[in-house]
């Protein structure tokens, strides 16, 4: 059984996964994705992986990457269809509506005109997001029509074509904090709260994090949110809105766990790598 692991640059995160792959005495492949070739035609020893970690920083070398092993039928964690539907905050709404999953209210428009419709539809403020990003950038949160008339222009005007998309969701007056919840196959097996003074509570913006108790309900929304997206290993976003109670934001596909190991109590590298090599063995199927 090999496993790989492919990744960009050995963050935090990847060095305590490969600590903690050596102190079990695991072999396995560092894969840069600067360096890796994919011969379409001939998948060579990439057959031979069990299961490849994926490790990557860029969404779009992450989905393709995970596209082609999947197509070769080599497993992955996660697969490209977690990948594509987590790295697409439409894809991971639509998904989360379709199965039932608590979360917030979301339009998509896809013409300035049609977006003010949507937004004057849901009240200010709103909230307008890029589909595919992370680590909070170009959020806005939208306070009155001007403000909504000029973000959609400079969209249009500035912004490449998938700017134009526009996914407009409602605000939720959460109380200063969001709740980041871990899930690893069918477990929820940590959560922080982030706060922050500022509206985006992300610990990369500065929130700061503290422990979250993981309620049956937590752990049953997140679960549910993870299956939506395909199952896996999955990074749970979720604002507690004053009347609806747990309200699922996004999904996350590659998670960043180093701020979140000693503030839930969970060595997360450690229940990653037990999933990776239960599937490696054959033991859960991803794929
Ligand atoms: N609809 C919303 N209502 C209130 N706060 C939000 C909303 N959407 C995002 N936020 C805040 O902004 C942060 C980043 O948003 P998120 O959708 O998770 O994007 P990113 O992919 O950049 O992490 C969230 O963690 C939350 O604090
Ligand atoms: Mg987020």
């Amino acid at each position: 059984m090999k496993l790989g692991i492919l990744y960009s640059r050995v963050r935090a995160e990847e060095k305590l996964l490969f600590e903690a792959l050596d102190a079990r005495g695991v072999a396995y492949d560092k894969i840069d994705d600067r360096e890796v070739i994919f011969d379409l035609h001939n998948p060579g020893a990439w057959r031979e992986y069990g299961v490849v970690l994926e490790r990557c920083i860029n969404h779009s070398r992450a989905l393709n990457a995970l596209k082609i092993l999947n197509d070769w039928r080599v497993p992955t964690v996660n697969t490209a269809y977690v990948a594509s539907v987590c790295g697409d905050k439409l894809a991971t709404s639509t998904a989360l509506v379709h199965h039932g999953v608590p979360t917030t209210r979301v339009q998509v428009a896809f013409t300035p005109e049609s977006a003010i419709k949507a937004i004057e539809e849901l009240g200010y403020p709103v909230i307008l997001k890029p589909a595919v990003g992370s680590w909070g950038r170009l959020l806005s949160k939208v306070n009155d029509r001007e403000a909504a008339e000029a973000i959609l222009e400079h969209k249009e005007t500035l912004g490449s074509y998938h700017h134009s998309i526009f996914y407009i969701q409602e605000y939720i007056k959460k109380p200063g904090r969001d709740i980041r919840a871990f899930v690893i196959g069918d477990e929820t097996v940590g959560a922080i709260y982030r706060a922050s003074e500022h509206w985006i509570t992300n610990t990369a913006r500065g929130g700061q994090a503290t422990g979250c108790p993981v309620t049956p309900e937590l752990d049953r929304i997140c679960v549910a949110a993870a299956k939506a997206v395909g199952g896996g290993i999955v990074g749970v976003d979720l604002l507690e809105d004053p009347a609806r109670g747990l309200l699922v934001n996004e999904v996350n596909y590659t998670i960043e766990f180093r701020n979140s190991i000693t503030t839930t109590g969970v060595d997360i590298p450690q229940r990653i790598l037990d999933y990776v090599l239960a599937v490696a063995r054959g033991e859960i199927k991803v794929i």
